[in-house]
């Protein structure tokens, strides 16, 4: 068993944009970030700081928006956003989900200029990407995190059984999107899927994406497959764990990540690969895409 390591493939992505970003800075190029957060969700709040401390990292500005709940509204934000699209000196815009439930979500995100949507969750950058790979601009970070992982350690996609548990539209659809586009065979399986077994058995690359500690174990899986876990949950030990049983599971993996250590780190270091690539669509150049 191979141990896929998010840390590892997460610096070499910020090596590479530190690079980038400090080649743009000589063209007077400052890429920046904003990050609009509602209320003081927990786990938001440990994501952004996460979200932050990368901008520093590889030279991205970024800038922290928080509100109360009881003083924002969905226009409010909505208007907020249309300032933030017209301002030439932002490039990139983060809306940090989950937001209250007085706040229509999708209405939000709609507003969010496509150019300027780092998290990849318009329907124009989604829809973008069901064209193929070479216009995927602006990608959820996450299902872009688990692409960047089978590239570094080499992992073939094409021709190989993809097994895609979850269809979130933040995470199990866009992979399912992704691997179809480099010409795997892709299956996506859901909560009613009957025998989750019988399809994870069948994957080469298994994803898994659901919230839910545990959901796969050893006899689930194919001997020698590449098991990816997106899952973030705490046991009763208040511990991080993923959704695979990680002891289980990599004696039959080839390849796998660690929970913590692996996708989050990944999916990090994605959002600025988005804000690097957001850009530059912005002043017309060429997105690069590694
Ligand atoms: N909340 C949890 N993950 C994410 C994410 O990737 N983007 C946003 N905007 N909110 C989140």
């Amino acid at each position: 068993m191979n141990l896929m390591d998010g840390k590892l493939v997460a610096e070499t992505i910020y090596a590479r944009l530190q690079g980038e970003i400090a080649a743009l800075k000589t063209k007077d190029i400052h890429p920046k970030l904003v990050i609009i957060l509602v209320g003081d969700d927990h786990a938001s709040l440990s994501y952004i700081r996460s979200k932050r401390k990368a901008a520093e990292k590889t030279g991205v500005i970024s800038e922290l928006i928080t509100y109360k709940p009881e003083e924002i509204d969905t226009e409010s934000l909505i208007n907020k956003i249309h300032e933030l699209n017209a301002d030439p000196t932002v490039n990139g815009i983060l809306v940090q989900v989950p937001l209250p439930k007085h706040v229509r979500a999708p209405e939000v995100m709609k507003a969010i200029d496509p150019k300027k949507d780092v998290d990849g969750f318009t329907a124009y950058n989604l829809g973008k990407m069901f064209l193929s790979a070479e216009f995927e601009d602006l990608v959820p970070c996450t299902p872009l995190g688990v692409i960047r992982l089978l590239e570094y350690y080499k992992i073939p996609i094409l021709g190989k059984e993809a097994v895609m548990v979850g269809a979130s539209n933040l995470v199990g659809k866009p992979m399912a999107v992704m691997l179809l586009n480099r010409k795997a065979t892709v299956t996506v399986c859901n909560s009613k899927t009957p025998d989750l077994a019988a399809q994870t058995k069948k994957a080469d690359i298994l994803v898994v994406a659901v919230g839910k500690a545990g959901l796969i174990t050893g006899e689930m899986v194919k001997k020698g497959a590449v098991v990816i876990d997106v899952g973030i949950n705490r046991n009763a030990d208040g511990k991080l764990v993923g959704d695979v049983d990680f002891q289980d599971v990599s004696l039959k993996a080839s390849y796998i990540t660690p929970v913590p250590g692996g996708c989050g780190l990944m999916t990090v270091a994605c959002l600025m690969e988005n804000v690097y690539n957001a850009t530059l669509i912005q002043k017309s150049l060429e997105p690069g895409k590694k």
